[in-house]
């Protein structure tokens, strides 16, 4: 029998510092009001000096350890997705690696930024679909607070962003009917909107340094982002991807008991659940506490949904993503 990868544990971990709308006020010209009516945010968790995004990742991963009564040993590949890297090089995933204590497993970074956790669960799920991997831990981690520009000038991005990670463990089951599992999953990217949300430096392609004076004044170590060009292509990209991957797994929208949206920007969701006419209440959101943790988004989602009992056994989520890139990508999965 074909196999398929059954989220067997989740966990996350954010940063321990809230930051409210109040606190940005101090720093920027924005108001309480603004940010929470064009946003939905009303707060959002920052790491402290004890906190890094493998300090974050781990917490995560001890969770979901726990969750799915597995230890370190039986993990056999971790992939960590993360537009944050812990250092330039090698990957968070090595540091996450190190605190895990994983032997001599392989392990490595994904940077496919707000999509990055579906692209590691489509890459986890192949290596479990070919019968390699039994048990693979897919990861996303990202330390924002510590990249943003707290200016005014930076106001559009940094009002967003939050730190936070989320594990899943995925484990090879037999692929039955209504057996639980990834079901299906489709990825897409058009690298020719690269520079219409990024961070420019430090870049390899900046001669005769990666950073320079000049640089830094120019703030092109701070995201940037054409706000309103990124909100548009979101809400036409993520339906698209949602109904292609319902329709590889030959569901209707009436099938899916949970929807779980990347969380950038409420109004984003808002205007993707008016599109396909689903309802609020199968739409779960977390952004009004944790702002935008990116790659960490839609894990941290499912840690709380499969902890409080939104997500039951033989139930079908539906979890898609929109970022930088662009990237777009949807995921449906049978849980349990
Ligand atoms: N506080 C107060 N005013 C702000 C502000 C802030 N934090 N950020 C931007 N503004 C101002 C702008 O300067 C602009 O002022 P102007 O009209 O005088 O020029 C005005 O608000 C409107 O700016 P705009 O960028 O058009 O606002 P918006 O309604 O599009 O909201 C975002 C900005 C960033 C919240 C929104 O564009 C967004 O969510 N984009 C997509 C994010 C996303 O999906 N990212 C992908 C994954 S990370």
């Amino acid at each position: 029998m074909p196999l398929r990868s059954r989220i067997a544990g989740t966990g996350m971990s954010v940063g321990n510092r809230v930051v409210t709308n109040a606190e940005m006020t101090q720093w920027m010209d924005t108001s309480e009001e603004w940010i929470e009516q064009r946003t939905g945010i009303k707060e959002r968790r920052w790491i402290d000096e004890t906190q890094r995004p493998s300090t974050l990742a781990a917490e995560a991963t001890n969770q979901a350890l726990e969750q799915a009564g597995l230890e370190v040993g039986d993990i056999d590949c971790i992939l960590l997705a993360t537009l944050s890297g812990e250092h330039d090089f090698p990957g968070t995933s090595f540091f996450l690696h190190e605190l895990i204590d994983a032997g001599d497993i392989p392990c490595v970074d994904l940077r496919a930024q707000c999509s990055g956790f579906l692209y590691a669960l489509q890459m986890g799920d192949a290596l479990i679909q070919t019968g390699s991997h039994k048990r693979v831990l897919v990861v996303g981690a990202e330390v924002h607070s510590t990249g943003l520009d707290i200016s005014t000038e930076g106001r559009d991005v940094t009002v967003i962003f939050g730190d936070g990670a989320g594990a899943t463990l995925l484990e090879a089951v037999e692929a039955e009917a209504d057996g639980p599992g990834v079901l299906q999953i489709r990825c897409h990217a058009q690298g020719k909107h690269a520079r219409r949300l990024w961070t420019e430096g430090p870049s390899s392609a900046r001669h005769p340094h990666r950073i320079d004076e000049q640089a830094l004044a120019e703030k092109k170590h701070f995201p940037h982002m054409e706000g309103r060009f990124v909100f548009k292509h979101a809400v036409t990209r993520m339906p698209e991807v949602l109904l292609e991957t319902l329709g590889g797994a030959s569901l209707e929208l009436d099938d899916v008991d949970l929807f779980l949206f990347h969380q950038a920007n409420l109004r984003i969701n808002e205007a993707v659940a008016q599109r396909l006419e689903i309802p609020k209440e199968k739409v779960r959101n977390n952004i009004e506490r944790l702002g935008n943790c990116s790659a960490g988004a839609l894990p941290i989602l499912l840690a709380e949904a499969s902890r409080d009992g939104s997500l039951q056994p033989g139930q079908l989520v539906s979890l898609t993503a929109f970022g930088s890139g662009f990237t777009w990508a949807s995921a449906v999965v049978r849980w349990g």
